[in-house]
């Protein structure tokens, strides 16, 4: 039986670091309101003028993984690119990402799917390797968000949250009965809600698809209804575990790492103790980094690696809730 397993892991961010205290400059806000709500101590952004997207952080990112998994280029026979940010309107990130290793004919695939991106992504890839359509698949996370956001005080409910910041992992085909790889996946998506957490311009529905108006108008930046996101959170991603536990046959406590994205400190403190883990089996980073959106899952998930909590024979659940709405997980052994 042909299982999708990750065999290796990447993360860059740009070396930018910004504080809540460099916050303070552009916006009325503080180092303690934004620990306080978020967790979040700092994050990277891109240096402003400097024409890096998406693609170029991904690129980094995965010539990293690349590296840990004994991959070259010319291996990768698909590219999935998970991204809220790409560098153009169209076309897709993933063909730049291509161009950037040196293919010139391997297909790529962008995921528009924002804090689930990377769970889609990984359900993709484990579809792609299951049916045979492909045996190396090159995933990506990644996010210029600091190009986007209002850093007025008019903004600074969503842009004191948002980091920059890509990760990768490659997806191989192993050949094995053995319960291996990705072991399930459940994705679930709500457009009605979709304008809780949204970018609305350029848009094809306007016409023409940016005007002066709204760009005065500040619609070229992201809006959230955070109160409600956050409530959302709170009831799916107990659901969604709950769901994909059944889907894979295994108990809560067969889990060795929860990694939820990292949307803020306290709903993951609060997912923890509502489905009763130990501390310690909640995975956080959005202390340094901040919300990096698609990046975040694969970025944390690479960190978790180097520091030795997840290793060969490791069960890790993935888990996130974002902009769609759209909230998923997925469960991996390592
Ligand atoms: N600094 C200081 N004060 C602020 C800031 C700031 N950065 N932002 C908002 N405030 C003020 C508000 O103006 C408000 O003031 P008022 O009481 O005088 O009106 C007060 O702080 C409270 O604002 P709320 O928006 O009610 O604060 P809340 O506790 O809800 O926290 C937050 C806001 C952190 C955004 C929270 O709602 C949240 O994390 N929501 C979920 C976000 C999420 O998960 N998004 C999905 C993933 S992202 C994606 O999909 C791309």
């Amino acid at each position: 039986m042909k299982r999708a397993v990750i065999v290796g892991t990447g993360r860059y961010v740009p070396p930018r670091v910004v504080t809540n205290a460099d916050l303070t400059r552009w916006m009325d806000t503080s180092d303690e309101w934004i620990r306080q709500r978020t967790g979040i101590e700092q994050r990277y952004w891109v240096e402003e003028g400097v024409r890096t997207g998406a693609s170029d952080l991904g690129l980094a990112a995965s010539q990293r993984a690349m590296a840990k998994a004994g991959w070259q280029a010319e291996d990768i026979d698909l590219i999935i690119f998970a991204t809220l940010s790409p560098d153009l309107f169209f076309p897709g990130s993933g063909c730049l990402l291509q161009h950037k290793l040196g293919l010139s004919a391997t297909p790529a695939l962008d995921i528009r799917q924002q804090c689930t991106g990377f769970i889609y992504g990984l359900a993709t890839a484990d579809a792609y390797i299951r049916s045979g359509m492909a045996r190396r698949i090159l995933l990506v996370g990644a996010e210029v968000h600091s190009s986007g956001l209002d850093i007025s005080t008019a903004g600074r409910d969503v842009s004191v949250i948002f980091g920059d910041g890509a990760a990768a992992v490659c997806v191989e085909a192993v050949d094995s009965d053995a319960p291996l790889g990705v072991l399930g996946s459940v994705l679930h998506a709500n457009g009605a809600l979709a304008e809780s957490l949204m970018t609305e311009a350029p848009a094809s529905r306007e016409w023409p698809r940016l005007t002066e108006a709204m760009l005065r108008e500040r619609r070229h930046f992201p809006t959230m209804d955070g109160k409600s996101i956050f409530k959302e959170a709170v009831r799916r991603l107990p659901e969604v575990t709950r769901e994909v536990l059944e889907a894979t046959g295994l108990a809560l406590e067969d889990i060795d790492l929860f990694i939820p994205h990292q949307a803020n400190f306290r709903i993951n403190q609060f997912y923890q103790q509502s489905m009763k883990l130990p501390e310690k089996k909640v995975f956080h980073n959005i202390q340094r980094y901040g919300n990096t959106t698609a990046a975040s899952i694969p970025l944390a998930l690479d960190e978790a690696v180097e520091m030795g909590l997840v290793g060969q024979g490791s069960t890790v659940m993935f888990l996130g809730l974002g902009s769609g709405l759209t909230w998923a997980a997925a469960v991996h052994r390592f």
